[in-house]
């Protein structure tokens, strides 16, 4: 089966399609055949060597975690699920024509392959995020970085528990924010005065998703470091803030955005569609960072 896959790290010039043996569903996975894959900054981190700690890869490595598909073989023990369904989840070297899922759920009738390949990293991220601070119904909730792949799960999710939500975007992608149902300001200077401006009590939680520097103000903003939480600033700990880097319940959160989609609380955006051979310029427009939604690699199209 045809896979993106690189030898070396680097940039996105290492990415190669390759025939490569087909993965098989052990226990407790299914496998699926690939319709979608979500493009997440953790790929082309990856890719760069990022979480290598300076040591050469030791052979080929695949690309991606989220897809969309139909199920097509079953590890043993999983039920539940049958061959033909329509899922989404997360798994490894997933921008693949058949990829193993370790954790998935079904897909809501009206929601597109791609929706759904954009939606497993970003919302068990959101609800990780939320619950390392312990956000509440009625909460304020602050998101630095509110117009990306994690920011988009994030404000849909904070309003669905009945939270408020004041999140931060470029200029561009404040009406992008605002239909999410946040209320929105800029982030450049004075961004942090702007948001109590906007906050008609008082901030409870700050959620920081762009790593952008932004802590110290975060941190004000809520008057209380534990209620500050980052996914990409590594910082966070050194001034008494939340880190969060995985170890959430992906299932419950994946069967979390399934309820969300058939309310209707929860859209997925979709910015750019890619043909599996455009793998390595999806990773580059998620690399420049400033992506409305999620990239996504359509394996079929
Ligand atoms: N620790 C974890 O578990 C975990 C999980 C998922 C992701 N992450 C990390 O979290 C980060 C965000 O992930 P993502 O998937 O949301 O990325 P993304 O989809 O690429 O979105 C990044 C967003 O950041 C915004 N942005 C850029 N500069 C900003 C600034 N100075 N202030 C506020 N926002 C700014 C951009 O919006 P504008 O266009 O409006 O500027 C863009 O939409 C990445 O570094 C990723 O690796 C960590």
């Amino acid at each position: 089966m045809r896979a993106v896959q690189y030898q070396r790290y680097g940039g996105p010039e290492v990415l190669e399609i390759a025939e490569v043996e087909e993965p098989h569903a052990a226990a407790g996975q299914v496998r699926i055949r690939v319709h979608a894959a979500g493009v997440n900054a953790a790929d082309w981190k990856m890719r760069d060597g990022a979480f290598s700690g300076g040591t050469p890869l030791a052979k080929p490595a695949g690309v991606g975690l989220d897809a969309a598909g139909v199920v097509d073989e079953i590890g043993d023990g999983v039920t539940g699920v049958h061959v033909g369904d329509r899922v989404f989840g997360s798994g490894r070297a997933t921008v693949a024509e058949l990829a193993v899922l370790t954790d998935w759920a079904r897909m809501p009738h009206h929601v597109s392959f791609a929706e759904a390949a954009a939606t497993p990293v970003p919302i068990d991220t959101a609800v990780r995020m939320l619950a390392a601070v312990d956000a509440h119904e009625g909460d304020t909730v602050v998101i630095s970085g509110a117009a990306g792949g994690v920011g988009t799960a994030a404000i849909q999710l904070a309003r669905s528990r009945g939270m408020i939500v004041i999140g931060t975007a470029s200029a561009a992608n404040q009406e992008y924010v605002e239909a999410l149902g946040a209320l929105h300001t800029t982030y450049d200077d004075g961004w942090a005065d702007r948001v109590r401006a906007l906050a008609v009590a008082e901030v409870n939680v700050g959620l920081d998703v762009a790593g952008a520097g932004v802590l110290p103000q975060l941190i004000e903003l809520t008057g209380d470091p534990a209620k500050v939480v980052s996914i990409a600033d590594f910082s966070a700990p050194g001034l008494g803030a939340k880190v969060t880097t995985g170890g959430g319940d992906k299932r419950a959160a994946l069967e979390e955005a399934v309820r969300l989609f058939e309310s209707g609380d929860l859209r997925m955006i979709v910015e750019e569609t890619y043909s599996i051979e455009q793998t390595p310029e999806a990773q580059r427009v998620s690399k420049a960072g400033h992506l409305r939604g999620r990239a996504v690699v359509e394996v079929v199209r």
